[in-house]
C-alpha cells in the first residue's frame, strides 16, 4: 500500500501536459471519481489499525499533490495558448522600438517662418497652385509681352492657355487685395513651379513665402525694420542684413536681401561663393499699379511687399548642399531631422 501512494507521487511530481488532452488525462487518473487516488481511499478499509493513522496522512498528502499539480500544468497550458507560443512569440525578446517619424525640414522651416510673423501680427493667407494669368503676371503689372515674364520660366496648362503653374507665390497678394480694403498684414507659404533642369541649386518645383503689409504710411522704413526682425529672429542676432537694388514689376522701388553668411562667418566659403554675402529672397515697396489692380487708392495707402525661398533658407540654415534632397525622400536624410520642430 505505501508503495503504491509512492509510485503515484513520483508519477505525478513527473507528469507533464504540452495538450488540453494530456491534462484530461491527468485528471482522470489522479484527480477523477474514479482516480487510482480514489482506489486506494476505497482500500482504506483493509489497512490495519495500527496503520490507518499514517497510511490516512500519506493518503491525503498525495490527494493534495495531485491538485496542486493539476492546478500548475493547467496553468501552463493556458499561459502557452491563444497567445504568444501559439503564434511564435517570444515574451524574452527585447521589444522592436515604436519608429517615429520626423518632421520634413522645409516644414519645420515654414512653421519657424509662421510663428515668427504671427508674432509681429500678420496672419497666414493661401493661393492656388494652378493659376490663372491674370494674378501670376498681369494684376502684378507684368504687362503681355513684357520681357519681365521671361525672368520665370512658366508652366503653361495645354488644355487651357490662360492658366499657368504658378511661378511665384505673388499671386495671393492679389487673391488677398482684391475686393477687399486694407489694411492687410498676411505671409503667404506655399509651392512653385519653374520650367528649369533639375540640379543641386535649382528645381521644377521649390516653395516660397510671399509677405504683404498694405496700410496708411507704410514706408520702406517698415520694409526694413521687418526683415531685420525676422532674420534676427531665425538667424540669430548677430546676422547682418543687405538691401541690394533690384527690379520686380511689382514692387517700385524694389530690393533683393542678403545676409551674412553665417557659414563661414566671414573666411569664404562655397555658399556665399567668398562674397560673405548670401540672397534669400526679394523685397519692395508694393507698385501703385498692383494697388490700382486690386481697387484700392494708391494715394491713400502703401504697402511693402517681399518673397523668400525657403529651400533656400532651409539649406542656409541647416547647411544642406544639394536641392534634390528635400523631395528625394531618402530616410537617411529625414531622419537627421528627428526631434526638431
Ligand atoms: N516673386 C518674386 C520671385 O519669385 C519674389 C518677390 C520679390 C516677391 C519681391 C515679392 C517682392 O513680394 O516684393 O522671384
Amino acid at each position: 500500500m505505501f508503495e503504491k501512494v509512492e509510485e503515484y507521487k513520483a508519477m505525478i511530481q513527473s507528469a507533464e501536459a504540452k495538450a488540453a488532452e494530456e491534462l484530461e488525462q491527468f485528471r482522470m487518473k489522479f484527480i477523477s471519481k474514479k482516480s487510482v487516488v480514489t482506489e486506494l481511499f476505497n482500500d482504506f478499509r483493509n489497512v490495519p489499525n495500527e496503520q490507518k493513522k499514517a497510511f490516512g496522512q500519506a493518503l491525503n498528502e498525495l490527494k493534495d499533490l495531485a491538485q496542486e499539480k493539476f492546478q500548475a500544468l493547467a496553468d501552463g497550458l493556458s499561459d502557452q495558448s491563444g497567445s504568444t507560443a501559439d503564434i511564435g512569440l517570444d515574451m524574452t525578446l527585447p521589444n522592436v522600438p515604436n519608429e517615429t517619424g520626423s518632421i520634413h525640414p522645409l516644414t519645420i522651416t515654414t512653421n519657424k517662418i509662421i510663428e515668427i510673423f504671427e508674432r509681429m501680427g500678420f496672419n497666414v493667407a493661401n493661393g492656388p497652385e494652378i493659376e490663372e494669368d491674370f494674378y501670376n503676371f498681369t494684376a502684378l503689372n507684368f504687362p503681355e509681352n513684357h520681357p519681365a515674364r521671361e525672368m520665370q520660366d512658366t508652366f503653361f496648362i495645354e488644355k487651357d492657355p490662360d492658366k499657368v503653374l504658378r511661378t511665384h507665390t505673388s499671386n495671393v497678394q492679389i487673391r488677398l487685395m482684391e475686393g477687399q480694403k486694407p489694411p492687410f498684414r498676411s505671409i503667404m507659404p506655399g509651392r512653385v513651379f519653374r520650367n528649369e533642369a533639375i540640379s543641386a541649386r535649382a528645381h521644377c518645383f521649390f516653395h516660397q513665402v510671399e509677405g504683404l503689409y498694405v496700410n496708411k504710411n507704410v514706408g520702406f522704413k517698415d520694409l526694413k525694420e521687418t526683415v531685420y526682425h525676422f532674420v534676427k529672429q531665425l538667424f540669430g542676432e548677430n546676422t547682418k542684413i543687405r538691401f541690394r537694388p533690384s527690379y520686380f514689376p511689382f514692387t517700385e522701388p524694389s530690393a533683393e536681401i542678403d545676409i551674412s553668411c553665417f557659414i563661414c562667418n566671414g573666411k569664404g566659403c562655397n555658399v556665399c561663393k567668398y562674397t560673405n554675402w548670401v540672397e534669400i529672397g526679394g523685397c519692395g515697396m508694393v507698385d501703385p499699379n498692383v494697388l490700382k489692380n486690386c481697387g484700392i487708392d494708391p494715394e491713400e495707402y502703401t504697402g511693402f511687399a517681399f518673397g523668400m525661398g525657403i529651400e533656400r533658407i532651409t539649406m542656409l540654415k541647416y547647411q544642406i548642399n544639394d536641392l534634390r534632397l528635400f523631395s528625394e525622400n531618402d530616410v537617411r536624410f529625414l531622419n537627421q531631422f528627428k526631434g526638431t520642430f
